[in-house]
């Protein structure tokens, strides 16, 4: 999938992506907000904000700042903040793989349901890690490939439709932690069936760790 066709998915949505990704992804996102471990006067950063459906999951007085590659989503989130009236709520159009933000400037950076849709998820994971303060920890809730093999065949099946539904469904988790050199801190099944997984790794890529103990 390429940034064209992750614009045209996420346009294809528009107002039926709360409908259809609402609910459904709901406790994904209210668990890893929880787990953060946010303080008052934090600045969080959620890349791939979409709509801004976890926006009013946010403690009061964090700064939460959310990036999207889709203008559509952007604008929806926009209506979201200002129905909601969230102060402290900042929303930019940004390709997450490209960040325009300086380093180590958010406390907790968190990605959900994003890095089996992004076109490049490495890239996202690197720039990921350049945002967030040194002893940060990122946060990812995406699907990964079932262990069940006739889910994992329905999974296989689907893959030539990514670009139309707008997510990869056979993505990989441990090809996903070694690409990423990822040290994974926590994981948890979140969502029906616990069918998402929810990852908490450290920003430093585990190689450094190893090489620093
Ligand atoms: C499945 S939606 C998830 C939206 C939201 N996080 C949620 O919980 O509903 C995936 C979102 O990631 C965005 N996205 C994909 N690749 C991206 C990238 N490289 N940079 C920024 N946003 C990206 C898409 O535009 C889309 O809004």
């Amino acid at each position: 999938m390429d940034i064209d066709g992750v614009r045209d998915a996420y346009r294809r949505y528009g107002r039926r992506y709360d409908l259809v990704f609402g609910a459904i992804f709901h406790h994904g996102r209210r668990t890893a907000i929880g787990k953060m471990d946010i303080q008052p006067g934090d600045h969080v950063l959620e890349v791939g904000v979409g709509t801004g459906l976890s926006l009013p999951e946010y403690p009061e007085g964090v700064h939460v700042t959310g990036i999207d590659l889709s203008p559509e989503m952007i604008e929806l989130a926009e209506d979201r903040v200002e129905r909601l009236e969230l102060p402290n709520v900042t929303l930019a159009e940004m390709d997450a793989a490209d960040m325009r933000f300086t380093d180590n400037c958010f406390d907790h950076v968190v990605a959900m349901y994003v890095l089996s849709v992004a076109p490049e998820p490495e890239r996202v994971v690197d720039e990921m890690r350049r945002v967030c303060q040194p002893n940060g920890d990122l946060f990812v809730v995406n699907h990964f490939r079932s262990a069940n093999p006739i889910l994992r065949t329905c999974e296989k099946a689907l893959s030539p439709l990514s670009r139309l539904v707008g997510f990869r469904p056979d993505f990989e988790l441990e090809e996903f932690v070694e690409r990423n050199d990822l040290d994974i801190r926590e994981t948890q099944s979140v969502n029906l069936f616990g069918y998402w997984t929810l990852l908490r790794a450290s920003r430093e890529p585990r190689s450094r760790l190893r090489e620093a103990a």
